[in-house]
């Protein structure tokens, strides 16, 4: 199989999880990329995950502190992978089309729908491709929520109940997710929600929220970050820090389809930790499984009752993986798996990587490609926006730059 050269850009956090991701894919037979190249503006950190490289995959990428020296030195790179932090986004991403490279950027595509049009005109200028990573509805359990959702088993989806209520003021991961100008906390986690909730009930076009800051001061707390991702980094997160950013959003949300949802995203709950997400239909509910966590998905039918787990698979008799998911997972029909989270981590993303490979090598589209990493931003800032006015926003307001109240000091700041 050709190996299309990568490089990942940016050397943090999630830059570390991609290379777990690369490992898994490497480890399944059949990658089709190969990691050549790191670059972040912070040496240490780019020599960090290319030491870890050498460790996992057997060979040290070379190490650059910008994209125009990576390009100068190494010109066989064909694809760079964007993990900087989501502020930085508009533009390393713009820099990359205009090297001619294809890029994957993690989520969100940028944080204002200004910068993300501005990519989006790198973009199509340039011909390459663009996918963005948002890997949750490729757990082998959301894609089985979308299967049964597809075959009707609960009726015309009438309402998506969705929230989580968490974060006392404790600094979400690190400091940067509690700043504006850097994508605060909402968008961060918000474009995943929203991915999924339009993954499954298709386009949302209207939003009526109400935000607000609560926690303007946050502090270190026990733990930093998702599993032990973060702790290279843990010693210089600061004992406190002042937020500028929401850290509370309650929405409702009006689907093309005609559903209603409501959406509340809380990260300063102090107390109990909720999470809920629930679809109706005129024939039963769903609870979706949560992604990563392989827990059994519930269906509840009018006239029949409950099913889950391997009972929800009869439902859908011609539900099969794709064959890179079966070989991660082992097995191309799941209801529900014990796959510990680090690893399932790793393989969605990795599936990333592999969609990747094909589409500059064959010319498919991502599925989650500019105009779907577009939509998923601009319900997120439509929500920000409808606090800001009072009123209801539509998301084709947004995406059009009609109205763009709460982002123009975010473009005002990055000079957008
Ligand atoms: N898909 C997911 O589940 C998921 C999870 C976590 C983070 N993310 C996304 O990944 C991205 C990175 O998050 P993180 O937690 O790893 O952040 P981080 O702060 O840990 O790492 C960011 C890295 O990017 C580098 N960097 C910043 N600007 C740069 C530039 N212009 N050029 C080169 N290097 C640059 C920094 O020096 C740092 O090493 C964010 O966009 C975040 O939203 C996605």
């Amino acid at each position: 199989m050709i190996k299309i050269p990568i490089a990942i850009i940016g050397a943090g956090g999630m830059g570390g999880r991609h290379l777990r991701a690369l490992g898994a894919l490497y480890e399944s037979g059949m990658a089709n990329v190969e990691l050549v190249g790191v670059c972040d503006k912070n040496e240490g950190n780019a020599n960090h995950l290319a030491d870890n490289a050498k460790e996992l995959l057997g060979k040290r990428p070379a190490v650059f502190n910008s994209l125009e020296n990576m390009k100068k030195e190494m010109p066989e790179i064909e694809a760079v992978d964007i993990t900087t932090d989501s502020g930085s986004h508009h533009q390393v991403a713009e820099e990359a089309f205009n090297l001619g490279y294809n890029v994957l950027c993690e989520k969100p595509l940028a944080i204002t729908i200004k910068g993300s049009n501005k990519v989006i005109e790198a973009w199509k200028k340039s011909g390459k491709v663009l996918s963005v990573a948002e890997q949750e509805r490729r757990d082998p359990i959301c894609r089985l929520t979308k299967a049964l959702l597809e075959a009707d088993v609960i009726g015309n989806p009438y309402s998506f109940l969705n929230g989580s209520a968490r974060g006392s003021k404790d600094i979400i991961i690190l400091p940067w997710r509690h700043h504006k100008n850097m994508g605060g906390i909402f968008v961060d986690a918000g474009v995943h929600i929203v991915d999924q909730m339009m993954y499954y009930l298709g386009d949302i076009e209207e939003v009526y929220a109400v935000s607000k800051l609560w926690e303007k001061k946050r502090y270190k707390g026990e733990k930093i970050g998702v599993s032990n991702f973060y702790e290279k980094w843990a010693s210089s997160v600061p004992n406190e820090i002042e937020a500028d950013s929401e850290d509370m959003v309650i929405s409702t949300l009006k689907f093309k389809n005609g559903a209603i949802g409501q959406w509340t995203s809380f990260y300063a709950a102090h107390g109990e930790i909720t999470e809920y997400a629930m679809i109706y239909g005129s024939k039963g509910s769903m609870t979706p499984a949560k992604q990563r966590r392989g827990d059994p998905l519930r269906l509840n039918l009018d006239g029949i009752g409950e099913i889950s787990g391997d009972q929800v698979l009869e439902l859908v008799p011609n539900f099969h993986l794709d064959e890179l998911t079966s070989r991660l997972f082992k097995s191309e029909r799941l209801g529900s798996y014990k796959t510990p989270f680090e690893d399932v981590d790793k393989f969605l993303v990795a599936l990333e990587y592999y969609e990747l490979g094909q589409c500059i090598t064959d010319g498919t589209k991502p599925e989650v490609d500019a105009y779907v990493g577009r939509k998923d931003l601009a319900v997120c800032n439509a929500a920000l926006e409808s606090s800001v006015l009072g009123r209801t926003v539509t998301i084709e307001e947004i995406e059009n730059e009609i109205t763009s109240e709460y982002e123009s000091s975010i473009n005002d700041y990055w000079k957008i």
